[in-house]
């Protein structure tokens, strides 16, 4: 079998891609420690709200700027939708959905999970800048989706 010279540059390519990408993969996940926000633990929804943390939603000082926010999704809003953190804190998100999937996005951050039902997702960033961070619920989840959103405000 005879095989194009050119077709052949273009399967190294590929090769070669396929080589960098499961590099860089192994290097993010292994080295750099950058996880997807697994599931931490599993919770029936419609015991949620009255199953601790998640009986008492919102934030908590943890340690030396080191807070804790607990969150419920829910339609259509975030529960606390407004989060007030000093500068420099180091918050873990720690939420889930009370009903349907719900998207938890904060912007101008890498702070991105999704909110199932019966699964809890826990995620932690630093807030290095002050100013304010929109949340918004980024999976579409009924009528009220547009209107689901919240704030972190770094002060
Ligand atoms: Cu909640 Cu879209």
């Amino acid at each position: 079998m005879r095989v194009h010279v050119y077709e052949k540059a273009f399967l190294w390519v590929g090769a070669a891609l396929l080589v960098v990408i499961m590099g860089t993969l192994a290097y993010t996940s292994l080295a750099m420690g950058i996880h997807l926000p697994g599931h931490v633990m599993q919770v029936d929804p419609a015991q949620v709200r009255t199953l601790p943390p998640f009986d008492n939603p919102g934030v908590r000082q943890t340690g030396e700027n080191k807070y804790e926010a607990v969150i419920l999704g829910s339609a259509w809003q975030f529960q606390p939708n407004e989060i007030r953190v000093p500068v420099g804190a180091e918050v873990t998100f720690i939420a889930t959905s009370t009903d349907v999937l719900h998207g938890f996005v904060i912007e101008r951050t890498r702070l991105n999970m999704m909110l199932i039902p019966g699964q809890v997702a826990k995620n932690t960033y630093t807030f290095t800048e002050r100013g304010e961070h929109l949340i918004i619920c980024h999976e579409y989840c009924g009528a009220g989706h547009h209107v689901m959103y919240g704030k972190v405000i770094v002060e």
